[in-house]
């Protein structure tokens, strides 16, 4: 009964080692456990039969089960870790991140790098003393045209091809302003209706129309109006402001210089050039050799704006200046053609700045 008991239990330890060998997940160790070690198990059952026993007998087989027993426990257990390690390392295989996959790219939004001058000359402007002052696209004629002292049938008002607003017989002709210059009538108007109050010290930045188009001419574009006026105001005035304008813009030590020039609403009348800042003034392509590159138009306040607009022309002063915002861009961007603000293609606007 003995030996057989013994016997039983080694078969059963042999049956169980190699059952736990040929356990290929941790489930199936696990039922191979509970198989022979579970309370049920097979071994248990075994030992349950002990209670039969002499004491001499049982403490034989006591023995030898309790043998068996951590035999098993001690298979069971390294084969468990071994095979927890390797499902271990399935799952992360089957996880792992491949760090040579292509990534995508996400892309933030940005400011138009036309706005973004804008915005730029408009507070350097203001560093100067010129508040921001607007006025609407749709403009009377007689504002953008009239009161500036372009005659009726002059030539000078083709000098700006005019987009003509379609207006009820009897309304005031309207237009869609070629140029920024009618802010100045409604400063000049404003300001006279109030007093006439001194200084005047305005930019008037925004959109403007003509009819062009091509690479360096668009059908609408940009433009900032500078005016001072005041009791004396002096031509020497307006090219401080705009020495110090060029130069906060640029970031570089810039000349200006004037050419004579004609406007109906400026006299003397001014071309602004500024130092080429691609070549330093030794000749490049864009210069086209010459060291200067057109900016600005600019000049004194003819006394028949200010007549126009109801001050005494004896007793005031005032400059004014104009400037292509899309000009000075491409100077500052560095962008060869005027076009490529206007189509927006993404890959020139996330390019650009
Ligand atoms: N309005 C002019 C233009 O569009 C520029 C200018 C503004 C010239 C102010 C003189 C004074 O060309």
């Amino acid at each position: 009964m003995v030996e057989n008991t013994i016997e039983k239990l080694r078969s059963l330890r042999a049956e169980a080692l190699q059952k736990i060998s040929a356990a290929k997940t941790s489930d199936q160790l696990e039922s191979v456990r509970v198989e022979y070690l579970g309370k049920k198990g097979k071994v248990s059952e075994v030992l349950a039969a002990l209670k039969d026993l002499d004491a001499d007998s049982r403490k034989k087989v006591g023995q030898i089960s309790n043998e068996v027993k951590s035999v098993l426990e001690d298979g069971i257990s390294s084969t468990r870790d071994q095979l927890q390690q390797s499902e271990m390392d399935a799952e992360l295989k089957k996880d792992s991140l491949d760090s040579t996959a292509p990534g995508i790219t996400y892309f933030r939004g940005k400011i138009h790098p036309i706005r973004q001058v804008l915005r730029e000359a408009i507070s350097i402007l203001e560093l100067a003393g010129l508040s921001a002052a607007y006025g609407p696209e749709v403009e009377f004629e007689d504002y953008c045209f009239d009161k500036l002292n372009f005659k009726p049938g002059h030539a000078a008002r083709d000098m700006q091809a005019t987009f003509f607003v379609k207006t009820d017989e009897g309304a005031k002709p309207l237009v869609l302003r070629t140029h920024t210059s009618p802010v100045q009538v409604r400063s000049l108007l404003t300001a006279a209706k109030n007093n006439f109050t001194l200084p005047i010290r305005i930019q008037a930045p925004g959109r403007v129309y003509r009819m062009d188009d091509d690479s360096t001419h668009a059908p609408m574009f940009h433009q900032i109006e500078g005016l001072a006026v005041d009791t004396s105001s002096t031509m020497g005035d307006l090219r401080a402001v705009l020495d110090f304008f060029f130069r906060k813009f640029f970031d570089q030590s810039v000349k200006i210089r004037f050419r004579p020039s004609y406007f109906p609403f400026t006299e003397p009348s001014a071309e602004v050039d500024v130092s080429c800042v691609f070549c330093a003034q030794k000749g490049c392509r864009v210069c086209k050799q010459s060291g200067w590159i057109e900016v600005a138009g600019a000049g004194m306040v003819h006394p028949e704006v200010f007549e126009a607009c109801g001050w005494d022309p004896k007793k005031v002063q005032g400059w004014a200046f104009g400037m292509g915002v899309e000009r000075l861009a491409m100077l500052k961007l560095g962008v060869p053609d005027l076009r490529l603000f206007f189509e927006n293609r993404m890959s020139f606007l996330r390019g650009a700045r």
